[in-house]
């Protein structure tokens, strides 16, 4: 089936609620691809020490990073530090230049690129081109990897479909132009994908880009609540604090700190990383969330004002 045949296919659907299973209800099915068996209580994956330079520039420094089953661990740090460098060699996108990944304590590089793709799932922080492909298409894909000999899609691929486009809020999405779609809209469907595409560990480069404040505690919470393992890269603190099991923050190549929220996003390494004066305070129901101002004089010594006073009354 094209691409355009999909979409038409899709169209005839019908109604608000688009059910894929009866959008594509004229695919033969086949069987779907089997997976090899877990290794609960173990990383499933794991870095051990990796170097990497561009250009003779040191960009990794020594890196760890493991995932264990069932755990959200958040990467956040600087611009620049080197978390997506770390995440594309997470996945093989890129050979570091030393150190090892395993995935369920085998050498990744070992994976035949497909058996990878079964394990782990990636949600790329470039969104790149125009992709003349329909939403329902795009999440589709997610079960590429686990396709039968001959590829078609199955009723059962079809059903996990429609139940990631449901958990990520996309369902009424289905049926439009992938490329049309809003930044936040995309983001949505990326992550309908990547649930459907049902990996061991799911790598995430900033999902919550372009998101609005709501959505983006819905991303996080569809991850805690229906993800596997996952790394999350953010740059919000306060999500990582509410959403995380664990955080690592990588500076300049190197792993300032590695552990719960309350313990590695201290105010002072959270200062020191950023160049800005981080307090630490409670939320209602007991997390710990980071209050910041730019570094300047403090509010307790405020500036003396130059202008002229305002009128009292
Ligand atoms: N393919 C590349 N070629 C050359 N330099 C690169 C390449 N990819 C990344 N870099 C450089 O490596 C450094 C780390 O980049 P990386 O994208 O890993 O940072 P990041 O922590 O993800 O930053 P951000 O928060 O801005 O996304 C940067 O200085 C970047 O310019
Ligand atoms: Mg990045």
């Amino acid at each position: 089936m094209t691409p355009a045949d999909r979409d038409a296919a899709a169209c005839e659907a019908g109604g608000a609620s688009v059910d894929l299973r009866r959008a594509y209800a004229d695919e033969s099915p086949a069987p779907a691809g089997q997976d090899g068996a877990g290794t609960a209580g173990t990383a499933l994956l794991e870095a051990r020490d990796l170097h990497h330079a561009f250009g003779g520039r040191p960009v990794l420094r020594g890196v760890d990073v493991s995932i264990a089953e069932g755990e959200v661990v958040g990467l956040v740090g600087p611009n620049g530090g080197g978390k997506t460098t770390a995440l594309r060699i997470l996945h093989r996108a890129l050979a570091p230049d030393a150190g090892e990944v395993l995935l369920e304590g085998r050498d990744l590089g070992s994976y035949p690129g497909r058996e990878r793709a079964r394990r782990i799932a990636v949600m790329a922080q470039e969104i790149t081109g125009e992709v003349p492909l329909s939403v329902a298409d795009v999440v589709l894909l997610g079960r590429v990897p686990h396709a039968g000999a001959f590829g078609s899609t199955t009723e059962e691929d079809l059903r996990i479909a429609t139940e990631a486009l449901e958990h990520s809020g996309a369902l009424h999405l289905a049926r439009r132009e992938f490329g049309l779609l809003s930044g936040g809209e995309k983001q949505r469907v990326l992550i309908a994908r990547a649930l459907a595409q049902q990996p061991r560990v799911l790598l995430m480069d900033e999902p919550t880009n372009h998101l609005d404040i709501g959505s983006q505690h819905h991303v996080l919470q569809i991850v805690r609540e229906q993800g596997p393992a996952t790394l999350v890269v953010l740059h919000d603190l306060n999500l990582a604090a509410r959403y995380c099991d664990r955080v690592l923050v990588l500076t300049d190549g190197i792993v300032r700190a590695d552990g719960p929220p309350a313990e590695a996003l201290t105010a002072d390494l959270v200062s020191a990383t950023y160049g800005v004066t981080a307090q630490r305070a409670t939320a209602d129901d007991g997390t710990a969330q980071l209050l910041f101002r730019g570094q300047g004089p403090s509010p307790e010594a405020p500036a003396e004002p130059t202008g002229p006073r305002p009128a009292e009354y």
